[in-house]
């Protein structure tokens, strides 16, 4: 958590004056139910206690001014100069804006510093956090009146547009809509959802974090995206009603996609079998099994690793070797893939032990340290001045 007094008094030192807001939103974990949002599948994130904080005020002109604390970086443009940069860090907010001038919303100039503590690079969703942060705040600034879920959906378009991945709704969603010990079970067909109760009893979530940065990533999700449309493209040749995977049985990929196309035959099982588990792993919960409910953790790693192939050897090593503790009942790689962090489920107590154990090793095989993120959970976007 980042101090509000802090954001207030460095926006005065860059800007002159304090902000009119600060808005917050924070980064997220998934349970389970990966690569199964841009399918119209289920899936169960929450937000943590670590977040991205947007300082803003309006401007008499129509410039835009930006300050990175991250970056030690400004950044300044027109607003009818709004385009994507190969500057990296700033399409994340230019990216909003432009959005929510497609939708008509009509901004002036404004001042905007921003500051955060969720981990880059370790699939917690930080750039959704920012496109969120930004966009929240922006609504509050100007009065705009826009609802929750469309900030969301205004941040993933922002992700595809100014990012260049075609992201699903989850990470945007859970850093919006979000209730604190709960989990949002959100179906991303229609964006209905329930918040179910994080209830885990003897047992605690401990991240841990590859350090490993996911360069290739972006590339290769918008493939797997590929790959599922084309399995849902085979189905659909003969039955005209097939809209997303969510509506393609394990009958119809065999019938229709695993002679044609064994790849996306592979891909697209994995999908359908990970809402299942998802239903499953909710169910488990709700009767209080957690170790079962960790299973299906375990069995979705085996699925991201070997038929979704969005792994990598640092994630593999770390759920294998936690595995081998009797104190860890589920592990698996969380988010995107290809780096990040792995998400486990072990004893209350014992996460600090399981880093220890595992660290040494991990530094003598991929010449990384390996390092330990401890969360709980938390609501949405908020104004926190
Ligand atoms: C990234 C995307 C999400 C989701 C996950 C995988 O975090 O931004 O939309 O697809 O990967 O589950």
């Amino acid at each position: 958590m980042i101090a509000r007094e802090q954001i207030r008094s460095r926006f005065k030192e860059l800007y002159g004056e304090v902000p009119t807001l600060i808005s917050k939103s924070p980064g997220r974990i998934n349970i389970i139910g990966e690569h199964t949002d841009y399918n119209e599948g289920f899936v169960l994130p929450t937000a943590i206690d670590k977040a991205v904080y947007v300082a803003l005020q309006k401007r008499d002109d129509n410039e835009i001014h930006l300050f990175a604390e991250d970056f030690n970086e400004r950044f300044e443009i027109e607003l009818d100069n709004v385009a994507p940069t190969d500057r990296g860090w700033p399409n994340y907010i230019l990216g909003v804006v432009h959005q929510l001038r497609e939708r008509g919303y009509s901004l002036s100039g404004f001042n905007l510093y921003i500051d955060g503590d969720i981990p880059v690079g370790a699939g917690l969703s930080s750039s959704a956090a920012v496109e969120c942060a930004t966009a929240f705040g922006l609504n509050e600034l100007f009065g705009f009146g826009i609802d929750r879920v469309s900030i969301a959906k205004i941040g993933q378009l922002a992700e595809h547009t100014y990012a260049g991945v075609m992201c699903g709704i989850m990470d945007q969603f859970a850093s919006v809509l979000s209730k604190e010990n709960h989990v949002v079970r959100l179906d991303c067909r229609d964006l209905t959802y329930t918040y179910v109760p994080l209830e885990l009893g003897d047992y605690e979530i401990v991240l841990l974090n590859t350090n490993v940065k996911h360069s290739l990533a972006s590339s290769a999700y918008n493939d797997r995206r590929n790959s599922c449309e084309k399995a849902v493209s085979l189905v659909k040749s003969k039955n005209p009603d097939v809209k997303s995977l969510r509506d393609v049985s394990p009958a119809m990929l065999d019938e229709m996609v695993k002679g044609v196309d064994s790849d996306s035959y592979v891909k697209a099982r994995f999908v359908i079998e990970e809402n299942e588990r998802l239903a499953r792993a909710c169910e488990e919960m709700s009767k209080g099994d957690i170790p079962a409910m960790g299973k299906q953790m375990f069995r979705a790693h085996e699925g991201l690793s070997k038929e979704y192939e969005v792994s990598c050897a640092e994630l593999d090593f770390l759920v294998d070797h936690a595995k081998a503790f009797e104190e860890v009942v589920g592990a698996r790689m969380m988010g995107g893939g290809f780096g990040g962090c792995t998400i486990n489920i072990v004893k209350k107590g014992f996460g600090q032990q399981l880093v220890d154990s595992l660290s040494p090793a991990y530094k003598e095989k991929f010449n990384l340290e390996l390092t330990a993120i401890f969360v709980k959970t938390d609501n949405g976007s908020e104004l926190v001045y």
